[in-house]
C-alpha cells in the first residue's frame, strides 16, 4: 500500500484513510469519533449503554418513560421523525409508542449493517409505519427520501447526547442543519447530558469491565483491518478524564512506549505517553445548551429532566425572526 489515492478504495474507505492520515499528522493527534462505529463498535456501544457506571442511557430512558406523552403532544400527529445517529433505535420505541400516527421514521447512521438491522426491527414491530433508513454522515447535508409525505411536520430527533460529542462550532452547525430540516413549522427533540459531580462523570467513561476501553481501541483495530495499519493494540491504553475548563469528558488512546506506526503506507512516530484524541463528551447546563441552540437558530419550547437533573430532553423550534 502506498498512498490511499493509488488504491482503488470505496469512497467510504478513501474518506476513512484521508481523515486518519490527516488526524495522525497533526501536532495533537486525533481521529474523528464516527470511525468508532463499525459492526463491532456498534455492538460495544450497546454494551456500554447497559453498564452500571454508564448513567446516560438509563436516565434518558427514565425521562421518556415519564414524559413521552408530553413530548408526543409537542411533536404533533402525523409527523416525520428523522433520527440522527439512531444506533439500535431502542429508546426511540418509547417515543414511537406515544406518537399519534407518525407518517414516517427516518433513522440516519454511519454504521450500515447495524442501522439496517435496527430499522428492519422497527418496521416489523410497527406495521403501518413507513421506515426509511438513510446510511450516511449527518454532518453532511442530509438528503431525505423523496417518498416522504411533503406536507408532514418534520422533527429532528437527536437522543443519546450525541450532540455532546461535537465541539461547539460543529454542534452549532448540526443544530442549524436541524433547524433547516424542520423548516418554519417543524421542530427538534434533543437529549443532552447535563453537568454533574466528577464522581459520577468519570466512572461512566472508565468502567470496571473495560468495555469503554475496548470501544476506544476498536478504532485502531479498524485502521489495522481496513487501512493496512500495524497498530500494536497492546501498547495503547484507554484514557478518559473530565476537563472542568471545557466542560467535557475527553477520551484518548495513550501510547505507552515510544514507537512507530504505519497506516496506508505512511509512518507516524509516537513518544511514550503521547495520545490520540478520539472523543469528546460535552456536558451542558440548560443555560449553556440554550445559548448553543440559539446560535444554531433554535429556541427551547419545553424541557424535561429526571429528579436528579442529570440529563435533559428538550423540544425546540426554529427561532422566529
Ligand atoms: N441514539 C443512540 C446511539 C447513540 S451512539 C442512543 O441514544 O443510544 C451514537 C450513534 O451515532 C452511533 O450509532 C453512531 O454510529 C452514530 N454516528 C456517530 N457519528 C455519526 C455521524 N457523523 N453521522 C451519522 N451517524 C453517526
Ligand atoms: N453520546 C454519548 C456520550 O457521550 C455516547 C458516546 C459517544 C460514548 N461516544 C462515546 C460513550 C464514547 C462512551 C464512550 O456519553
Amino acid at each position: 500500500m502506498s498512498t490511499p489515492g493509488s488504491l482503488r478504495l470505496s469512497p467510504a474507505v478513501a474518506e476513512f484513510a484521508t481523515d486518519v492520515l490527516e488526524g495522525l499528522a497533526r501536532e495533537h493527534k486525533a481521529i474523528p469519533s464516527k470511525y468508532f462505529y463499525d459492526e463491532r463498535g456498534s455492538a460495544l456501544f450497546d454494551e456500554i449503554t447497559e453498564l452500571a457506571e454508564y448513567y446516560p442511557t438509563r436516565t434518558e430512558r427514565s425521562i421518556l418513560e415519564v414524559d413521552a406523552r408530553a413530548m408526543a403532544a409537542r411533536l404533533g400527529p402525523g409527523c416525520v421523525l428523522v433520527e440522527y445517529g439512531s444506533g439500535s433505535s431502542v429508546k426511540t420505541r418509547l417515543l414511537l409508542d406515544a406518537l399519534e400516527s407518525p407518517a414516517a421514521y427516518v433513522p440516519i447512521d454511519v454504521s450500515e449493517e447495524h442501522l439496517l438491522r435496527a430499522a428492519a426491527g422497527i418496521a416489523g414491530d410497527y406495521p403501518g409505519l413507513r421506515v426509511e433508513p438513510v446510511v450516511g454522515d449527518f454532518m453532511q447535508p442530509i438528503e431525505l427520501p423523496s417518498s416522504l409525505p411533503a406536507t408532514a411536520r418534520r422533527i429532528a430527533y437527536f437522543p443519546g447526547s450525541t450532540i455532546g460529542n461535537f465541539v461547539p462550532g460543529e454542534a452549532r452547525r448540526l443544530l442549524a442543519g436541524m433547524a433547516s430540516l424542520a423548516g418554519a413549522d417543524g421542530g427538534a427533540l434533543i437529549g443532552v447530558d447535563l453537568e454533574k459531580p466528577l464522581s459520577v462523570l468519570e466512572p461512566a467513561y472508565n468502567d470496571a469491565r473495560g468495555v469503554t476501553a475496548a470501544f476506544n481501541l476498536n478504532v485502531l483495530r479498524r485502521i489495522n483491518e481496513e487501512l493496512d495499519g500495524d497498530f500494536d493494540l497492546e501498547s495503547f491504553e484507554h484514557l478518559a478524564f473530565y476537563s472542568e475548563v471545557d466542560h467535557r469528558i475527553e477520551m484518548h488512546l495513550v501510547s505507552t512506549v515510544a514507537q512507530e506506526v504505519t497506516v496506508a503506507g505512511s509512518t507516524f512516530h509516537f513518544t511514550a505517553g503521547e495520545t490520540i484524541h478520539t472523543e469528546h463528551s460535552h456536558k451542558y447546563t440548560r443555560a449553556r445548551f440554550e445559548e448553543l441552540a440559539r446560535l444554531g437558530g433554535l429556541t427551547i419550547v419545553e424541557g424535561w429532566t429526571d429528579p436528579r437533573e442529570w440529563f435533559g430532553v428538550f423540544y425546540l423550534e426554529p427561532a422566529s425572526a
